[in-house]
């Protein structure tokens, strides 16, 4: 939404017209912008990417100072995140909340950042955190939503709490309209729902159809796409032939029966790996991407709300420190290569080609690689040492059954390692002294789907750059521990 407040006031004007409430929803696309990778684009070049690529709105998942500087004049809706690590302090203390409304909001907006709302939390509720924020996620949105009206930002910037999709649950008939919050937290989701519903506020839900069919091997993968040819479910004579729709819907389902009809909807999250996975690759990558755009392009919304989708896309760029507990595709998310290079053809509708323009002025290391010495012996004891090594500081997630660097064999395998911490490593020759085994290379080993990558040049703002060099000298300190 471009104005909340304002869409709230039209809300009520025309309240026996309610469909005029969404067409005052914002059109176009936003995505999210995450910043857990050992080579960021400066955040300059990814503005601009956003910008030629006709992104209008960004989600961050923190207060991140050198991207918000660099989002100062470019008119895109932001969306900055206080990470949940942060949410009993905000919850226990007024004190710090408004002192990070003042630091990380209204410090920007004077600086022409154009910030409309705050995410509390990331998914607090999510089963892995075992219930941690159960209980803080609630008096640290209220805090953040009183110090912003103290800030006399109340109306110009809300607060929402991005949601896991499992919040809320069908019931036993497994339809929409038997939608309702999940049964356990019932309590919390209602309070906080209500809370945003008040205010003005959106109720924001990340749904990934993706991770249904990688946890579920039954799930029809044909129900996971938009053009798919599954077998629809039939909700009281309304038919369901995807999962996104379904989820949206049991949503929609589950504010109604709490007394929330009216409450705006955003997709914090939505998107494809293209890697780390059988199902992660850049052919249904791109199809469920492309079918979801031609929807928000549509304008069509849902069988249960017609009208514009408000969504972000995740994600804008892959992110290759990210945690692979959830699994290998994590590192894969986005639209775009960690340099910024489309992965695949996407019309987001909002180009003059309907092509997806990469990442200007980049700066590439030179052309080599780390590669398996050719006269090694594969019983040489020291490589299943050097190999997991590289893979625990380096990123083997494109290596495994049905990845795109699958198909190599043990000796590329190992090359494929190697040239993946050399190239983190920036290419310095320390990280290409795997003991014996290693050497440096200026032909190219990818084949076929396997990209056997060469890094950017790294991009230092202030603080990080202590911090990337620290880790750089602990990185090689451990490799001569382990050369030793
Ligand atoms: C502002 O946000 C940054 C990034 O999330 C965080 O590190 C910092 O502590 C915040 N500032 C305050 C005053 O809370
Ligand atoms: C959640 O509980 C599991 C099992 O009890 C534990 O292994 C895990 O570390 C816990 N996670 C958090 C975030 O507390
Ligand atoms: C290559 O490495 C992956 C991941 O470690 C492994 O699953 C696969 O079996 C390896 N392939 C060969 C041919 O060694
Ligand atoms: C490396 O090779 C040399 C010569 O073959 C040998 O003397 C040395 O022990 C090897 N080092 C390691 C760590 O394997």
């Amino acid at each position: 939404m471009r104005n909340p407040r304002r869409g709230f006031r039209v809300c009520v004007l025309f309240v026996l017209i309610p469909f005029l409430c969404w067409v005052e929803s914002v059109n176009g696309i936003g995505a999210n912008w995450g910043t857990q990778s050992s080579h960021p684009l400066p955040p300059e070049t990814v503005v601009r990417m956003l910008v030629d690529n006709g992104i209008q709105k960004v989600k961050l998942f923190d207060a991140d100072y050198g991207a918000l500087r660099a989002l100062s004049k470019s008119g895109i809706e932001v969306m900055v995140g206080i990470p949940n690590d942060m949410l009993s302090t905000m919850a226990s203390s007024m004190k710090a909340a408004e002192k990070w409304v003042s630091k990380n909001v209204s410090a920007h907006l004077t600086n022409s950042v154009n910030i409309r709302y705050v995410a509390v939390g990331n998914e607090p509720f999510l089963a892995t955190y075992n219930g941690s924020f159960l209980r803080t996620t609630f008096p640290a949105l209220q805090n953040i939503q009183a110090a912003l009206v103290k800030a006399g930002l109340g109306a110009k910037v809300k607060v929402t709490v991005p949601q896991n999709a499992d919040v809320y649950e069908s019931g036993a008939s497994g339809v929409p309209s038997s939608g309702d919050f999940r049964a356990d937290i019932h309590d919390y989701i209602f309070q906080i729902t209500k809370f945003l519903n008040d205010n003005g506020s959106p109720f924001t839900v990340n749904i990934y159809p993706f991770i249904s069919l990688y946890i579920d091997s039954n799930f029809p993968v044909e129900y996971a796409f938009f053009d798919g040819q599954a077998t629809p479910v039939n909700d009281g004579g309304t038919t369901y032939t995807n999962m996104f729709d379904a989820n949206y819907d049991t949503l929609v389902w589950a504010l109604q029966k709490n007394g929330l009809a009216n409450m705006g909807i955003i997709v914090g999250e939505i998107g494809w790996p293209s890697d780390g996975d059988r199902n992660g690759n850049n052919e249904y990558a791109q199809r469920f991407m492309q079918g979801f755009m031609s929807r928000v392009a549509g304008g069509k919304g849902t069988p249960m709300r017609q009208g514009p989708i408000e969504a972000y896309l995740f994600s804008l760029i892959d992110e290759d420190e990210k945690s692979i507990q959830p699994g290998n595709f994590e590192r894969h998310w986005g639209v775009f290569y960690y340099d910024g290079q489309p992965k695949y053809a996407l019309n987001l509708g909002t180009t003059v080609t309907g092509a997806l323009v990469p990442a200007r002025n980049l700066k590439y290391l030179q052309r080599k690689w780390c590669v398996l010495k050719d006269s090694v012996k594969m019983d040489d004891p020291s490589i299943a040492q050097s190999v997991s090594y590289a893979c625990a500081l380096g990123d083997c997630t494109s290596l495994g059954y049905g990845t795109s660097c699958g198909d190599l064999d043990a000796k590329q395998n190992i090359s494929y390692a190697f040239n993946s911490y050399y190239q983190i490593n920036n290419q310095v020759d320390e990280a290409c002294k795997f003991p014996n085994v290693s050497t440096v290379t200026k032909d190219d080993p990818s084949t076929g789907s396997c990209r056997f990558g060469i890094m950017i040049e790294p991009y230092y703002a202030g603080a990080d750059e202590r911090r990337a060099s620290v880790g750089f000298l602990v990185g090689v300190v451990l490799l001569l521990l382990m050369v030793l």
